[in-house]
């Protein structure tokens, strides 16, 4: 399996996995070498502004457009309606097991939260994935948004249109919207996956901080064309609206031989991320932590944000060194891939998530804050942890399943139980 990659972030790459089969200098020749078909792909509107426009050019065996109707496909976790109620409250979620009974990627996907609307193009649905088997003779792609996998538990192999890749815990995966994939595990897999419905996710920008720093472009990484020449029946599943549909193709789409562009998948190694943080006192807003980010129509105010808690040195003179109490307009939904988080003693578990919306009450809990204000403040190193959040502007509902799901931990508020009072002179 050809596992080989191109780097660099939003480039616009030109790949062939057979010799002579990009055509050169056009895109739409009147023959396209090898009687291959060309087709575009876009995921930014034709008269986007450049510095905005994604889109590839696949060449492949057959039209993707030669098959039947689509119907329902039941898969009742997966939704893009997030029914609550939502409330006020602070919630958290233990992990959930994966199952026992074979389940696919797509099988696998359950609804945790979200906000926004498919049909409109803005906001997000939160899901995890459990799967303990490969896609067989399927394919799925996602019609309504943009997919940043979190692995969590278990590498990942995403057979995709426009190449392999692999992605396991501390690495993260995009695939575009539209784009077609058949995901492989290696044994039991558990992860969180971000469906960005807005627009595409991009790096930040660095401001002062710089031309380097963050998240390198130069890191990412996009598999080279590869295909699959089967012709068997597939069931390709797409998600549209958010329901799934399925439909028996009588062979596998993953045919693209060669493409070209700048809308393809990518994955990034969150172990390159240049961490930048305080060298006096206090810690910047954890935006320095953005990995990539969705903008919305308002400058500044993300549709949403990947941002990572990596191992980083604590050197912070004076300062209570974890994260601060706080109350934000953007609203939180926290996950973890390895290790403990900062601000929590216990409870957040690798696999386990948190959701705090909009001017909720939270921060460190008494345990973490009490190890803080008496630590002696040499630097420190926060090592062996991964802990992320998915940032959005909008209050991001959690699903009746995940409510009543019995992984949510009843409890969650009593960690903020038993602060002393403050005591004036
Ligand atoms: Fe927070």
């Amino acid at each position: 399996m050809d596992l080989r990659y191109q780097t660099g972030f939003g480039a616009h790459f030109a790949t062939e996995a057979v010799t002579g089969a990009l055509p050169v200098g056009q895109n739409s020749p009147q023959h396209v070498p090898f009687g291959l078909y060309a087709e575009q792909l876009s995921g930014t509107a034709f008269t986007a502004p450049r510095h905005e426009n994604r889109r590839s050019w696949l060449y492949r065996l057959r039209p993707s457009a030669g098959h039947g109707p689509y119907v329902l496909y039941e898969q009742p976790r997966l939704s893009s309606v997030f029914d609550g109620p939502v409330t006020p409250n602070r919630l958290r979620w233990s992990p959930i097991e994966i199952p026992a009974e074979p389940t696919d990627f797509v099988d696998g996907l359950m609804t945790l939260a979200g906000n926004g609307d498919v049909a409109a193009q803005a906001g997000m649905g939160v899901h995890l994935y459990l799967a303990n088997a490969s896609m067989k003779d399927r394919v799925f792609y996602d019609a309504d948004g943009e997919l940043l996998i979190v692995p969590q538990q278990g590498v990942l192999t995403l057979v995709t249109e426009m190449g392999r890749l692999k992605a396991g815990p501390g690495h993260i995966a995009v695939i575009p919207r539209g784009v077609r994939f058949r995901v492989e595990v290696d044994g039991p897999s558990r992860g969180y996956v971000c469906e960005n419905y807005g627009a595409a996710l991009r790096l930040p920008e660095l401001g002062p901080i710089g031309s380097n720093g963050l998240a390198n472009p130069r890191d990412f990484e996009t598999p080279v064309a590869a295909f699959e020449d089967v012709d068997a029946p597939t069931q390709v599943i797409q998600k549209f609206q958010g329901k799934l549909w399925s439909a028996q193709w009588d062979h596998s789409p993953l045919d693209v031989v060669a493409w070209h562009g700048n809308l393809a998948p990518y994955r990034y190694d969150l172990a390159r991320f240049n961490t930048i943080n305080t060298v006096s006192y206090d810690h910047p807003d954890p935006s320095i932590f953005t990995v990539l980010t969705s903008p919305s129509d308002t400058p500044g105010t993300a549709n949403v944000d990947f941002v990572i808690f990596p191992p980083r040195w604590m050197v912070a003179e004076h300062t209570f060194r974890p994260p601060w109490f706080h109350r934000n307009v953007m609203s939180e939904f926290m996950g973890l891939v390895h290790g403990a988080y900062d601000a929590k003693e216990g409870g957040f578990a690798p696999g386990g998530a948190s959701l705090h919306n909009c001017m909720s009450d939270h921060g460190p809990d008494v345990a973490s804050h009490r190890k803080a204000t008496e630590a002696e403040l040499g630097p420190h190193k926060i090592d062996n942890t991964l802990a992320f959040m998915f940032e959005s502007r909008w209050v991001i509902a959690p699903t009746k399943f995940a409510l009543e799901h019995r992984a949510l931990q009843a409890d969650y508020d009593a960690c903020w139980d038993g602060f002393p009072k403050a005591r004036l002179p």
